[in-house]
């Protein structure tokens, strides 16, 4: 179950949720990764969608993973949108939560409940780029806008700040003179996104799992 030391992780392997909004190719990534052992310490048994038909619910019923939509707008309020995550998350005793491309801000009283144990990627080399607003291409569109020459992605633990969590790990990746934000977008998830969420994943799980 959820929180530092204990729970279903005991014994066994982390039971992951993975909670996501589009294409999936992080989710994808996370499930490769899982298939060829980099990810060992995890299971990924849960996927969320909050948009309905995601692509990403697709890649989930290829590998075979349970998954779920819940909707905010169904829901009515945030709050009750929340609790149905809740619900969720605790019915399959998910010990940690990753989102990946999850393009929904969720509230300081649903991140709380959760210390250390949700994290997400962004595209950038946080704190470059980084919190309201910044998302999808318009994170790459601002790195060529204002000329720099590395950008990256980053893994962070989710608070109540967005993109404002504990950074866990980041990798840099070369801007080209010729980029466009969608070339660029596409080099930061091949060279960065797609390595550092797994990896970032198996070694808290691996934590999960040692009870730390
Ligand atoms: C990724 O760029 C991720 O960093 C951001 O949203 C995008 C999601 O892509 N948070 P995908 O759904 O994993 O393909």
């Amino acid at each position: 179950m959820l929180g530092k030391g204990g729970g279903a992780a005991s014994g066994g392997k982390a039971r992951i949720a993975v909670l996501v909004s589009g294409g999936g190719t992080n989710l994808q990534a996370l499930i490769d990764a899982q298939d060829k052992g980099i990810i060992k310490s995890g299971e990924i048994v849960l996927v969320i969608s909050n948009k309905a038909g995601a692509y990403a619910l697709e890649r989930a019923a290829k590998a075979g993973i349970k998954a779920e939509t819940v909707l905010r707008k169904e829901a009515g309020t945030q709050e009750a949108f929340e609790e149905r995550l809740h619900e969720l998350l605790s019915e399959n005793r998910i010990d940690l939560i990753v989102m990946a491309g999850f393009m929904s801000i969720l509230s300081g009283s649903f991140t709380a409940r959760y210390p250390d144990r949700i994290i997400n990627i962004h595209p950038s080399l946080i704190p470059s780029f980084c919190g309201k607003g910044f998302y999808g291409l318009h994170v790459h569109e601002a790195a060529l806008e204002y000329g720099v020459k590395v950008t990256g992605a980053t893994v962070h633990f989710v608070n109540e700040i967005p993109d404002g969590g504990r950074i866990i790990k980041q990798k840099a990746v070369e801007i080209l003179d010729c980029d466009t934000p969608e070339v660029l977008q596409k080099r930061v998830m091949e060279k960065a996104e797609w390595i550092i969420l797994p990896e970032a994943t198996e070694e808290i799980c691996e934590e999960i799992v040692r009870g730390k």
